[in-house]
């Protein structure tokens, strides 16, 4: 028994930020921000826009893409670094959003390996039986916790969500997730504040990303390298059995070393970070939304999906759509 991918979502906040707009905020260029990231616009939530709200926008088109009820689903995992509230769960205001009662649910908090993190989870429940209807969302509002004076860390991100919903099957699904994270390097990619710290920051509206990108980068790289080994070495797979690359959408510099790697022209790799910039965990199930949509990526395809965030965090999933 497999569990596999039914029914993809997304969506973005329509207020769309470009380069220019960052241009009258920050001392930067578009020429800087797309020769470095290859970002050229992201979208930012409206004030009162919570993840909670673009999350459900996503899982209601996953679950409508599934061909299914949201009464139909019995486990919903939120990715998010952003929730509405320290508790209940993003998981759990969705839940009650969506009108579903009684199901387990609940947030992952794994940054920008967040999806890939959750998906691992909720593959587990339904290849064990725990659940046969497994709602999995990577949601944020990274732009809240966005120094917007910070020209290194405020042109990279943005908002969005992407949902999965996953179901049993005896075709091939999901073949293998690989998860890890190694926490000494905590301080290079961190919100460093939180409740048992006092709250102050927080309090004063103060509590933002810091990222020793070059640091990040250099560790993105090599990791996500050998994440790629990892996973196809699991599969006995070679890499010209990959169909579609789907990265985590952090710059196009780590995406295309990735595929490099992979021996991959970059026509088969899902790109959305020019449009997108980072969503964190949104970026994956967001990118996957889009190529599905756009009809390039067909079922039976095999996928591999990569992310590398904070925490250090870093994972993969290779599956058959
Ligand atoms: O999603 C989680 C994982 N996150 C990542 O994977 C992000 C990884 N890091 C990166 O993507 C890149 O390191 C950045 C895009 C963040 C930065 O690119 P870089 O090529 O590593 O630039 P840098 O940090 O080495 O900075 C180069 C220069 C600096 O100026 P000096 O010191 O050389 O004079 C920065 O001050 O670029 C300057 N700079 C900017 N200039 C214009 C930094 N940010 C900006 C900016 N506009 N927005």
């Amino acid at each position: 028994m497999y569990s596999r991918i039914v029914g993809t979502g997304g969506y973005l906040p329509e207020n769309v930020m470009t380069n220019a707009d960052l241009e009258k905020i920050v001392e930067t260029s578009d020429d800087w921000i797309t020769e470095r990231t290859g970002i050229k616009q992201r979208h930012i939530a409206v004030e009162g826009e919570t993840t909670c709200d673009i999350a459900e926008k996503a899982a209601r088109q996953a679950i409508e893409a599934a061909d299914l009820k949201p009464q139909d689903i019995d486990l919903i995992i939120v990715a998010t670094t952003t929730p509405d509230r320290i508790f209940p769960s993003t998981a759990c205001l969705l839940q009650a959003r969506l009108d579903i009662h009684g199901c387990a649910a609940f947030d992952v908090q794994a940054v920008c390996t967040g999806f890939v993190y959750a998906l691992s989870i909720a593959e587990k429940f339904i290849r064990t039986g725990s659940a046969t209807r497994a709602l999995v969302v990577g949601a944020e509002t990274t732009s809240r916790i966005l120094d917007w004076t910070d020209r290194s860390t405020c042109v990279l991100f943005g908002d969005g969500a992407g949902a999965v919903v996953l179901a049993p099957s005896e075709e091939a699904g999901i073949l293998s997730t690989h998860l890890h994270a190694d926490g000494q390097y905590s301080d290079l990619l961190t919100v460093p504040e939180g409740v048992s710290q006092g709250f102050d920051k927080m309090k004063a509206g103060e509590a933002y990303i810091q990222m020793q990108g070059n640091e990040v980068f250099k560790m993105a790289v090599n990791t996500l390298g050998r994440i790629v080994d990892e996973t196809l070495t699991a599969n006995n797979l070679e890499k010209s059995d990959i169909d579609w690359l789907i990265p985590h959408q952090a710059n196009i510099r780590i995406i295309k070393a990735t595929a490099r790697k992979l021996n991959m022209s970059m026509d088969q790799v899902v790109v959305t970070v020019d449009h997108h910039g980072n969503t964190s965990a949104a970026s994956i199930p967001l990118a996957l939304d889009v190529a599905v949509r756009d009809g390039r990526i067909k079922r039976g395809e095999t996928l591999l999906l990569e992310a590398f965030g904070g925490g250090f965090t870093w994972g993969s999933a290779l599956l058959k759509y």
